[in-house]
C-alpha cells in the first residue's frame, strides 16, 4: 500500500532559529507511523541547518522551489543541482509562484525536468483560480497545467511523481474558501484520468495525488477519504505543531479505522 504523504509547507515564515524550534516541537509531538510519510518544507535558507537536525527516520525535507538551470549567472537563485542530496522532494509550480512570481506553464515544466534530472521528486502543484472555476474551466486548467508540466517526464519517471491538487481559491492566503471535500472528487478523478491518457493505467494508479488548501485537523480526514487521495499539503496549520500533529493523528486513525 502507498504511504500517505503529509507535507508541511512553511512558506516564507520563520527565520532559521524559529524553524529549528518548530522542527524540535515536531520531533517531540508527532507520532510516527509506518504508513505515513511526513515531509517538511521550510524556506530555502533553513534547508541546510534543518537537514543536520532532522531525524531522517521521521521526516524528509522538501524544498519550496528552485531554479531549473543547474548553474550560471542567475543571481539570487538556488538550483535543483545544489539541493541534490539535501532534499527528497521539491514543491514545483505552487500557486504562489504562479500568482506572485509569474511562473508560466513552461517554467513549471522546466523545473519539473530539472528536479528529476537531479534526483529530486517533484511535487507538482496544480489548481484553478476562483474565476476559472466559476467559468467552468477547472478541467481545462488541470489538463493544461498537468500535460505541460509532464512534457519531459518519461514513463520510467512518472510513477515517482507527486501531484498536489490545490484549488487556488481554497488556499488560506488567497480567498481561503473551504472546499467541500466531496466537490473535490471530480478533480481527483480527472487528474488520474489525465495521467492514464498520457502514461497508461499503471502509472495513473502509481502516482500520488495530494489535496491542499486550508487543510486543518478537523477536515483532513474527509479529504483523505476521497478516492485516490494519497495525502495532503498543509500550509497555515503546519506552523502550529499541535495542529499539525493532530493532522498526522487523524490520518493514522483513518488508516486504522479508529474513531
Ligand atoms: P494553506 O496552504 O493550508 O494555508 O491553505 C496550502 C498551500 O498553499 O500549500
Amino acid at each position: 500500500m502507498k504511504k500517505t504523504l503529509i507535507i508541511a509547507n512553511w512558506k516564507m515564515n520563520l527565520d532559521t532559529h524559529e524553524a529549528s524550534t518548530l522542527l524540535h516541537r515536531y520531533h517531540e509531538t508527532i507520532q510516527i507511523h509506518r504508513d505515513i510519510e511526513i515531509a517538511v518544507a521550510p524556506s530555502t535558507l533553513s534547508l541546510q541547518p534543518l537537514s543536520v537536525e532532522l531525524d531522517r527516520r521521521k521526516f524528509r525535507l522538501c524544498a519550496q522551489d528552485a531554479y531549473f538551470k543547474d548553474e550560471g549567472p542567475y543571481t539570487g537563485e538556488v538550483s535543483f543541482a545544489m539541493l541534490q542530496g539535501l532534499v527528497h522532494y521539491s514543491l514545483i509550480g505552487h500557486s504562489a509562484r504562479r500568482v506572485y512570481f509569474g511562473e508560466t506553464l513552461e517554467t513549471v515544466r522546466d523545473k519539473v525536468t530539472a528536479a528529476v534530472r537531479n534526483g529530486i521528486t517533484p511535487v507538482i502543484c496544480i489548481g484553478e483560480t476562483k474565476q476559472e472555476r466559476d467559468d467552468g474551466e477547472t478541467k481545462q486548467v488541470i489538463h493544461d497545467q498537468l500535460t505541460t508540466a509532464l512534457s519531459n517526464i518519461t514513463s520510467d519517471d512518472i510513477e515517482e511523481i507527486v501531484i498536489a491538487y490545490e484549488p487556488v481559491w481554497a488556499i488560506s492566503t488567497f480567498e481561503g474558501e473551504v472546499a467541500k471535500p466531496d466537490d473535490m472528487q471530480k478533480a481527483f478523478d480527472y487528474i488520474r484520468f489525465q495521467v492514464k491518457e498520457l502514461y497508461g493505467a499503471r502509472a495513473s494508479e502509481a502516482v500520488r495525488v495530494l489535496y491542499g488548501g486550508s487543510v486543518n485537523e478537523h477536515d483532513v480526514r474527509a479529504y483523505l477519504a476521497l478516492s485516490g487521495c494519497n495525502g495532503v499539503l498543509v500550509g497555515a496549520a503546519s506552523l502550529n505543531y499541535a495542529k499539525f500533529s493532530a493532522i498526522v493523528d487523524s490520518a493514522y486513525r483513518l488508516h486504522h479505522q479508529v474513531e
